[in-house]
């Protein structure tokens, strides 16, 4: 997909293959700003502060992590993959909601061993980081191209010349993986095929991911879309205002239950009520084949409750952070909601449409 620029979300610098650059999703949309990591301790600083986020885009982001850390490990080969082990601890560390940062650590790690000593295991590591990366391209490409038959299916039962209404909720776009995204590579497949389609586009408080990075997204791409506050969503597929939603995940259970941003089990509901398709778009890396029951083993991200109580704001050329709270309030903040396999109409992965439950889900790759 090459309607941005920077085409990706995180790159080998150019003539420095030592560093890696991201986008630092913090100030977006205000200003695109890319960001030097120059050794393991500043990945774990980015995935921790959400410089890069989205699962997809943790998990990449761990393996070229780890990358660093290969080359910043001692050259006595004992040493070495001690502080190997080290780095990935923390990595691991760093936010425990995505699964993709445990299946991109654990693949790596498992390439890493079979080098014979650690040069051999820097050239593995950055080879393996390369097609974690270009994995994850190809598996949110391909979403897209089986999200768009859902699409144009629901186009099909139409009037000729009406609109696709899509909702979605945070941020599954490219910003949150590679390329393309996963709830928006429907979406972008949809607009260069020329449907027409529109999109809601979910505010996603407390930090916003829906304004300042899917809206930005969108917008940057020419997909004609609204901005709603958090809940007003309901209200709207009660008025008949939404044809389907679609958002991605963090983790998948095995029986098909779903992690997502908080408030997205809200959506689901009122998708329900509304007989409104909701489907989940992740690839295969978002799924944890060892839970069993998403609702009660999915750990769920408590970030600071600052984040509640203050919000970010453009003026001039500076981030501002503003109170909208009681200073001395408790707030709660979580991360993440699970959305029960039930209320989920389909999961949509690199591998197709399946249902929400351990047979769709095991039917979509057998032997798991
Ligand atoms: O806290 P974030 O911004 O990392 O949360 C991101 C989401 O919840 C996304 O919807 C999810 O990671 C899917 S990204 C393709």
């Amino acid at each position: 997909m090459n309607i941005n620029n920077p085409t990706r979300t995180i790159w080998l610098k150019e003539g420095d293959p030592t560093i890696i650059q991201v986008i630092d999703q913090r100030i977006l949309p205000h200003k695109l700003e890319i960001v030097d990591l120059k050794n393991y301790q500043e990945v774990v600083f980015a995935i921790k502060d959400m410089i890069v986020r989205g699962a997809p885009l943790i998990g990449v982001s761990a393996a070229y992590g780890l990358y660093l850390a290969s080359l910043e490990a001692p050259e006595e080969s004992t040493a070495f993959d001690a502080f190997i082990n080290k780095a990935s601890e923390e990595l691991l560390a760093t936010r425990p909601t995505a699964v993709n940062l445990h299946w991109a650590i654990n693949k790596s790690l498992q390439a890493i061993s079979h080098g014979i000593n650690p040069q051999a295991k820097i050239n593995i590591a950055i080879e393996i980081a390369n097609k974690i990366a270009e994995e994850d391209v190809e598996n949110c490409r391909k979403i897209g191209e089986f999200g768009l038959d859902i699409f144009k299916d629901i186009l099909s039962r139409k009037n000729p010349g009406e609109t696709l209404n899509i909702l979605t909720h945070c941020n599954a776009g490219w910003l949150a993986c590679v390329e393309w995204g996963t709830a928006t590579s429907p979406i972008y497949h949809a607009h260069s095929s020329n449907l027409p389609i529109h999109v809601w586009v979910d505010e996603t408080r407390p930090r916003n991911q829906g304004f300042n990075l899917t809206a930005w997204e969108l917008g940057k791409a020419g997909v004609s879309h609204t901005l709603l506050v958090d809940n007003a969503g309901g209200h709207l597929m009660q008025h008949e205002k939404v044809d389907i939603i679609i958002v991605g995940a963090d983790r998948i259970a095995r029986n098909g239950d779903a992690a997502n941003k908080i408030g997205t089990y809200l959506k689901a509901l009122a998708a329900y009520d509304n007989k409104i398709p909701f489907y989940v778009a992740a690839p295969s890396s978002s799924i944890d084949w060892n839970i069993k029951d998403g609702i009660r083993e999915i750990a769920i991200e408590e970030r600071h409750n600052d984040e509640v109580k203050y919000i970010n704001g453009w003026e001039g050329d500076t981030l501002r952070r503003v109170l909208i709270a009681p200073e001395n309030s408790p707030a709660a903040n979580y991360g993440f909601d699970v959305t029960p396999a039930r209320l989920i109409t389909g999961i949509i992965t690199e591998r197709g449409i399946w249902e929400a439950s351990e047979e769709g889900l095991v039917g979509m790759f057998p032997g798991r």
